[in-house]
């Protein structure tokens, strides 16, 4: 099969995904928010089709969209909080959707040679961002759905996580020296390019990330009563919010349990522990007398990771531009976040698609954020 059409059905299989995922809520709840960060989960969908659309049909064929459309769906012209109130009817959302996608899909496959004139089109750049725009937003979709389900109230008593473990480090070592970092082909993001050596002093990287029993161990020795685990910022952060566990854990008779997309499930003692900000998972660290990995040792160690795309993973230091660094395919992609309040997280999650995966991949946020599916793994110097 050749390679434009595999991707038209990599991108179809997405519009299916983002699909399903808005007919998970009614059309009163697609529209409300369930977090402060969070869009309304219609709102996504209607993204998504927006950038399709401004990319293939705006930039590629100059058609021009609707000034609705640009109003409502780009995230420059609406706050968040005015975005529900402004999404169309569900039914009418989705059958619009559905139509302009299968239109943009039939536009691929049956005009190749038409869209390959255009730069964007080259080695089918332009299908693989999409792709990749459209698997972050999807990702997003599955926080809402959590989120959705943490402010609904526990119905069923699970059996969950009662049993704290001590923390099991099994370091894996790399010598000085230097190594590529960086994207390898098209899929990049700017911000992965361009790809560059590095001098990487000697580290250790734990070979799986922190689990939940061991987490618990952490919140069962006090850690969130403690300063001492905690730098000045982390401290400030824990008195203002009064944080006790993990984004979406709940404790009861019958042991712990977390939100997910599917409701409250019973956390599993092995499985890598997400909910967590930036200093958390420091201080985690701290009481593991460990450190956060640098992006680059976790990058230089990702083949030998074990587990790796089950939770993103914090590490020390922010977004920054790499020598040489030149937007593309716009600006806002990466640019405005290399503001020093964007920390790296590598590695995706279970809640991924697999697009984002890869050894290069950035992701980032500000340090506070808990609802993004995000654990950590423990690094050391050596
Ligand atoms: C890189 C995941 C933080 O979802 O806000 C999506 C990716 N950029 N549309 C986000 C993104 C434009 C971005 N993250
Ligand atoms: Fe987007």
């Amino acid at each position: 099969m050749n390679s434009t059409r595999k991707l038209a059905d990599q991108l179809a299989a997405l519009h299916q995904t983002a699909q399903h995922l808005v007919g998970r809520l009614n059309d009163t709840d697609y529209r409300k928010q369930y977090h402060k960060d969070l869009s309304p989960l219609g709102w996504h969908y209607g993204h998504i089709v927006y950038i399709e659309n401004i990319w293939l049909r705006e930039r590629v064929l100059n058609q021009s969209l609707s000034a609705g459309d640009h109003q409502l769906y780009d995230p420059r012209n609406t706050v968040k909080h005015q975005r529900g109130q402004a999404l169309p009817k569900q039914s009418t959302l989705l059958k619009q959707g559905e139509q302009q996608l299968e239109e943009n899909i039939k536009l691929i496959k049956d005009s190749p040679a038409m869209l390959k004139q255009h730069p964007l089109l080259e080695k089918d750049y332009l299908l693989k961002f999409l792709i990749q725009h459209h698997a972050q937003h999807i990702e997003t979709m599955r926080m809402i759905l959590t989120q959705y389900h943490s402010s609904q109230n526990l119905t069923q008593q699970h059996a969950g996580l009662t049993q704290p473990t001590t923390v099991n480090q099994q370091p894996l070592l790399f010598e000085r020296g230097d190594y590529w970092i960086g994207g390898r082909d098209n899929w990049s993001f700017d911000n992965e390019l361009p790809r560059h050596r590095k001098k990487i002093e000697r580290f250790a990287i734990d070979r799986q990330p922190v689990n939940n029993a061991t987490y618990l161990g952490f919140i069962e020795a006090g850690a969130y009563q403690q300063s001492r685990y905690w730098d000045a910022a982390g401290w400030r952060w824990l008195q203002t919010t009064q944080v006790q566990a993990p984004n979406g854990w709940v404790c009861h008779k019958n042991g712990w349990v977390q939100a997910t997309l599917d409701g409250h499930r019973p956390l599993q003692a092995d499985a890598p522990v997400h909910g967590l900000c930036y200093f958390e998972a420091q201080a985690f660290a701290r009481y593991a007398n460990a450190r956060l990995p640098h992006e680059h040792e976790w990058e230089v160690a990702c083949s030998q990771l074990t587990q790796r795309g089950a939770v993103w993973e914090w590490c020390n230091n922010t977004l920054h531009p790499y020598p040489g660094f030149q937007h593309f395919p716009y600006k806002e992609y990466s640019t405005p976040w290399f503001d020093k309040e964007h920390y790296i997280l590598r590695g995706g999650s279970r809640f991924s698609e697999n697009y984002c995966q890869r050894a290069s991949f950035r992701n980032f946020y500000q340090r506070e954020k808990r609802h993004i599916f995000a654990g950590l793994r423990l690094a050391y110097s050596t």
